[in-house]
């Protein structure tokens, strides 16, 4: 059997009310009408997490279509003005969360310890996690990608390797080099082979994962275009998209591309 393929919306800090309705009930409509097969993931604003719930619920569309957040809080509760702590996002059946996107990491300065603080409170809570790795253009034309991308993953782990499921099916890492993100220009098919072979061998060496049952996903200026061959590429188990996901047409054709 085909194993499905993970495509996430990450819609960041865009839209309102008026678009994402339009977008989430044109999703429900074409992912119905079309059959589409894939896991589609929405990670929506979070103030819209719970209208996009009961959207969701009330279409019967929860087994294909998940929800999660784009960010949480490293801690658990208290005194942490403007934070959303992973029990609030518990109430909104987000199954997921997305923990590390460089977007947090570059502009918000969340260095990796926070980012293990994060993927903590992210697994203890029993969601399925994706950690962003990915490296600067700086650190690519250094060549210093698997290196920093390595020390991403050892520190994201590092206060919670006992939490990771037998079956392994709470982890998502997602390779989204920087320079890829929004500039409209992916990554070779060359680098995502070699740098999701990378990641793949140091997971099954983190989590002694052999039946390959962690998703690595790539993200990094995916569109229409671009996903068959993304998708086909070992080891690349779905796709992290941002702008293009905001295209109702875009994303449709992006989760009907494999
Ligand atoms: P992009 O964003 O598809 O617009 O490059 C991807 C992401 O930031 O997850």
């Amino acid at each position: 059997m085909k194993s499905k393929k993970l495509i996430a919306a990450n819609w960041k800090q865009n839209g309102n009310y008026k678009l994402l309705s339009k977008l989430v009930d044109g999703i429900i409509k074409k992912q119905k009408l079309l059959k589409i097969s894939n896991d589609i993931l929405l990670l929506p604003p979070s103030p819209y997490l719970e209208f996009i719930y009961e959207k969701l619920k009330k279409s019967k569309s929860n087994k294909i279509i998940s929800l999660g957040v784009q960010n949480i809080s490293p801690y658990e509760e208290g005194a942490y003005t403007g934070e959303i702590s992973i029990n609030m996002i518990n109430d909104f059946k987000c199954t997921y969360t997305l923990v590390g996107h460089s977007e947090r990491r570059h502009i918000f300065k969340e260095d990796n310890q926070i980012i293990a603080m994060k993927v903590y409170q992210s697994l203890k809570a029993r969601k399925k996690t994706i950690i962003c790795v990915g490296e600067t253009l700086k650190e690519y034309n250094k060549k210093l990608t698997k290196q920093v991308i390595q020390q991403q993953i050892k520190t994201a782990f590092s206060k919670s390797l006992n939490l990771i499921t037998p079956n392994k099916k709470n982890i998502i890492i997602a390779y989204e080099p920087v320079w890829a993100i929004g500039s409209g220009k992916s990554a070779s098919i060359n680098d995502i082979t070699n740098v999701h072979d990378f990641i793949r061998t140091k997971m099954n060496k983190i989590a002694n994962d052999k039946s390959k049952s962690i998703k690595i996903i790539y993200g990094g200026s995916v569109n229409p275009k671009n996903t068959n061959s993304i998708l086909k590429t070992p080891n690349v188990d779905g796709v992290l998209v941002g702008g293009a996901s905001l295209n109702l047409k875009k994303f449709i054709d992006i989760c009907c591309a494999i």
